[in-house]
């Protein structure tokens, strides 16, 4: 069996509202994506990842849906000091947080966030029960220098380095989000098709396999992320190496998100 051929590697796909929606518009959508998703046989996990200020009004909409809460980022301390502004891992514990975002390019670039920081992040999720979500990607200068490969391996690695016994494959997410691709940041570049995505999975699961070894690579879920839309999830989807995705500007109304779910299912039925 090759790196891509698990059968036991959970599939999920997150609405990432960022900050685009408001406390009321958050709460409207949730329970509308409630309604859309429960009492459905899904083939992968769905979850919501709100801004801080309505996890608790989207935890409320999403009661006994089965749709679960992601955190969009928490406070990389173990609590013993003072953080104005932060959140931290008890807090999302006790809403109901059972994921949480970490190293997402709009982290690392707006707020200078280093491997250092974001491998503490990690560790402090992975501490406290909730699942990482680990976002990597290459920017457009990285991808026209050829350097994708490389970026790849040094954020892996500047995680893997730091916390490699202490991550287990199922308690752990990866995510390959080519910054280029992702709606904020677009460039000039079309967006690479399932096959190419697929591709790079498949060397992502050969450097994680060096890293944390062969069956940890067979067995972490690997999302992808970068525009993905009701347009595209059908083909990012329909390969194996693709476990999920990380939807942005496409969750911003529950239509187009729950529009994105319906083809990922397509997909994976029709496999
Ligand atoms: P996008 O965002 O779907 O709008 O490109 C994805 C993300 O930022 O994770």
């Amino acid at each position: 069996m090759s790196h891509g051929e698990s059968m036991t590697r959970r599939k999920l796909i997150v609405a990432v509202w960022k900050e685009k929606l408001t406390y009321h518009q958050s709460r409207v959508a949730a329970k509308q994506i409630a309604e859309g998703v429960r009492n459905r046989p899904w083939p992968f996990s769905v979850a919501i990842a709100p801004n801080p200020f309505s996890y608790v009004a989207v935890r409320e909409e999403l009661w006994s849906s089965g749709v679960e809460m992601a955190a969009q980022n928490l406070l990389w301390d173990t609590e013993s000091g003072s953080y104005i502004g932060e959140v931290t891992a008890s807090m999302l514990e006790e809403v109901g947080c059972e994921y949480v975002i970490l190293g997402h390019s709009e982290r690392r670039l707006h707020f200078s966030e280093s491997d250092d920081m974001i491998a503490w992040k990690v560790l402090t999720a992975v501490r406290h029960g909730i699942v990482p979500i680990i976002c990597f990607g290459d920017t457009v200068e990285q991808k026209k220098n050829g350097e994708t490969k490389e970026v790849i391996r040094h954020q892996l690695g500047a995680c893997f380095d730091r916390l490699g016994g202490l991550l287990s494959p199922s308690r752990v997410m990866l995510a390959y989000e080519p910054v280029w691709a992702i709606s904020t940041w677009r460039s000039e570049h079309a967006l690479p098709p399932g096959e190419e995505v697929s591709h790079l999975h498949g060397y992502i699961r050969e450097i994680v396999a060096q890293m944390a070894g062969p069956e940890f690579a067979m067995e972490v879920s690997l999302l992808y992320g970068g525009s993905v839309s009701s347009d595209n999830a059908n083909d990012y989807l329909s390969f194996n190496d693709v476990d999920g995705a990380l939807v942005g500007g496409a969750s911003k109304t529950p239509e187009s998100f729950l529009a994105t779910l319906h083809e990922a299912a397509g997909a994976l039925t029709e496999s």
